[in-house]
């Protein structure tokens, strides 16, 4: 009592919690590495706590929910009591950056009921790893908590120390697609996640969710100093998140890690998420893919009908013979259906996922595409308007799979709060693309999908929460700044831009960022801050399991040294290994090819040129390999000189260190294969 006196007295919020709390439950990770304290204070508050070592990392912050409907489940628990269990087994990911997953944790799962009152209840359930941990809710089926409308979900995140982050402002109009801000922890706004932080001690976290299902996505708002909570999506309507009992939370995840390359070798969103659910999934195929994608947003072809038309039967053959003749499996072709006439970003209502252009014939086209071993990869651009599109989806869907088209890109171009949704009750409510109702939308397109063995490549999507390991056909996505906005936005992607991804959006999973424009140019005069071999380490550093030859055939055929690294890198893999980097300046990452014994390397760089000693350790000891080295030239630089590539082959081992020089924003890529017969 005199402690709560004194703390109101000197107006200290977290007095009360800090002064009073009783450990009620802990649980150390497998390897001792991690750990997590409970904690009820005196006003029945739970709070968890987090170190590493031995040293905070999360200082102790409350957990609970603030209904719309009912009062708030945060004070007045009591803790009921604990189960554990230790999990240490692995998985095979159908395709990925790794083949086997290992999957080590300690749970704890705590309950806690409501001292007075109806005596609601709830358990927390923590999954703690090495190289991370993550945690959620779980709502029990009980009498007195039925239908549960949260408001906002009142879960902290009190960092322990300052430090650096990486963020991307949420809730703004233009959803993922956002330049990094790198600030102070104490400078971070209101942060879309994942959100990259390095403390001074250097540790690492990645704050993020995984298993996004039926629920609003978190963005994390800055309190006062290192201290965040939990910010959910809007709904149009209502509360931000409705739900039956019993039913989960998405895990708040965390990745921690000594350096950046220890997040990126971290599977705990991924383990966090239900094992697949889909059962064969050997339809599902990475592949490389050429587009009619580039000429429109270069502006010399159009999505909609008229003279510059792109989406042509002629085209389509001609890009369909050359992807043909250099091994490309896919081809993409947009505009093709009819409704992009006028403006087509306000054009959801127009859209027909059936009929196309009379320029273009979808069959005629598929079934040439077939015969040269180039499956047509569909595109359904929305612009956000999910009621028009899932009238129509099963329709859209029957018909590529009736053409053997195995692959669906999707759009969702509108401004965020901006995705018209149809409503319970009827009416269209304006949706954000990352609320409950877009996660339920994308979960319905990807199921639909599955059923007629078609992927999913969703663009402005809701975020990546690991989802592909329960719906393997949800292949990649954007949910970045992509190469299209080398083409036509001021300003174009900085070199920073994809060593910041890396090590923050590329935590969630794959993206379909689109490289390898070895023109180097965009729309006019816009020229891409890159290197060409920059554009080439991004076929191995950028993962997606489907990867894009986004440029011009006529400018691949002006550059056949560039395009032969293209044609030759894999895209799906055994293994990854992240061997250097340091968020926003520079990474470099190899890769075993799947079911190969080809090794890719990439490595690439900030505005700032650097040299970097790379072993080849990952290599198979005693067998030679041929090296295909493509570098930055002399004096290359990706603002005044950026066309310089050098192509160098040698013979290396394991037991051989390259020394990587990358010039100011620019990148390396090599192949390595075993030389046989030796
Ligand atoms: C935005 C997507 O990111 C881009 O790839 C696509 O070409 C346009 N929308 C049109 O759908
Ligand atoms: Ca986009």
């Amino acid at each position: 009592m005199v402690k709560r006196i004194l703390c109101s007295v000197l107006a200290i919020t977290a007095c009360s919690t800090v002064a009073t709390a009783e450990e009620v439950a802990k649980v150390a990770s497998p390897g001792g590495v991690l750990s997590v304290s409970l904690d009820v204070n005196n006003d029945g508050r739970v709070s968890y706590a987090v170190a590493r070592n031995g040293t905070p990392v999360i200082a102790p912050s409350l957990l609970g929910f603030l209904l719309a409907d009912a009062p708030k489940l945060e004070r007045n628990f009591a803790f009921t009591g604990q189960t554990s269990r230790t999990v240490n087994d692995s998985w095979e990911q159908p395709w990925g950056e790794w083949r086997s997953i290992r999957n080590h944790f300690n749970e704890l799962r705590a309950t806690f009921k409501e001292k007075t009152g109806p005596g609601r209840e709830i358990a927390v359930v923590f999954r703690v790893y090495d190289d991370g941990l993550g945690f959620r809710t779980e709502f029990p089926d009980q009498p007195a908590l039925k239908q549960v409308n949260i408001q906002e979900e009142l879960t902290q995140f009190n960092i322990a120390s300052s430090g650096t982050a990486w963020w991307l402002p949420a809730l703004e109009w233009n959803r993922a697609e956002y330049l990094y801000n790198r600030t102070p922890i104490a400078e971070v706004g209101l942060a879309q996640t994942p959100m990259t932080v390095k403390l001074e001690s250097g540790l690492h976290i990645a704050f993020h969710e995984a298993a996004l299902v039926d629920y609003a996505g978190m963005s994390l708002q800055k309190v006062e100093g290192t201290h965040f909570k939990v910010v959910l999506t809007p709904a149009a309507k209502g509360p931000k998140v409705s739900r039956m009992a019993p039913f989960v939370t998405p895990w708040r995840t965390m990745q921690i890690a000594d350096d950046a390359a220890g997040l990126y070798q971290s599977h705990l969103v991924l383990n966090l998420n239900e094992p697949n659910a889909l059962g064969d999934v050997s339809w599902v195929k990475p592949r490389k893919y050429m587009g009619i994608w580039w000429g429109m947003h270069l502006g010399e072809q159009t999505w909609s009908s008229g003279p510059q038309h792109g989406a042509t039967t002629g085209y389509a053959k001609k890009m369909i013979d050359f992807a043909a003749r250099h091994g490309f499996k896919g081809l993409l072709v947009e505009g093709w259906n009819v409704g992009w006439d006028g403006d087509w970003f306000g054009n959801g209502e127009t859209f027909s996922f059936t009929q196309p252009y009379p320029d273009f014939d979808l069959k005629a086209v598929a079934d040439y595409g077939r015969k040269k071993g180039v499956t047509l990869i569909g595109h359904h651009e929305t612009s956000a308007n999910v009621a028009h599109y899932e009238d129509q989806l099963a329709a859209g869907l029957d018909l590529y799979q009736s053409l053997g088209v195995d692959a669906v890109k999707t759009g969702y171009v509108s401004d965020a709060g901006g995705m018209k949704v149809r409503e319970p009750d009827g009416t269209i409510g304006f949706e954000w693309h990352e609320g409950q109702a877009s996660a339920r939308h994308h979960l319905k397109v990807v199921t639909e999908a599955a059923r007629r063995r078609i992927m999913i490549n969703a663009h402005e999507p809701i975020k990546d929460t690991g989802l592909r390991r329960t719906y393997p056909n949800w292949i990649s996505r954007e949910g970045a700044r992509g190469m299209e906005y080398n083409a036509w936005a001021l300003p174009t992607n900085p070199p920073e831009h994809e060593p910041s991804m890396v090590f923050a959006r590329m935590l969630a999973g794959p993206m379909d960022f689109t490289p390898g424009v070895v023109s180097l140019k965009g729309r006019g005069d816009i020229r891409i801050q890159s290197t060409v071999a920059k554009q080439l380490a991004l076929y191995v550093v950028i993962y997606s399991p489907i990867q894009m030859a986004a440029d011009l055939p006529e400018h691949y055929e002006q550059n056949p040294r560039a395009f032969q690294f293209i044609k030759d890198v894999a895209v799906d893999w055994d293994d990854t290994r992240v061997l250097n980097g340091e968020v926003g300046d520079y990474v470099t990452i190899a890769r075993k090819e799947r079911g190969g014994d080809q090794w890719f390397l990439g490595s690439l760089t900030d505005e700032g040129a650097r040299t970097l000693p790379v072993k080849l350790d990952f290599l198979t000891p005693g067998v030679q390999y041929r090296a295909q080295i493509y570098k930055d030239g002399a004096g290359a630089d990706y603002k005044a000189n950026p066309f310089p590539l050098d192509v160098e082959t040698r013979t290396v081992t394991s037991a051989d260190t390259l020394t990587i020089a990358l010039a100011p924003g620019g990148g390396q890529a090599i192949r390595f294969t075993p030389i046989k017969g030796r």
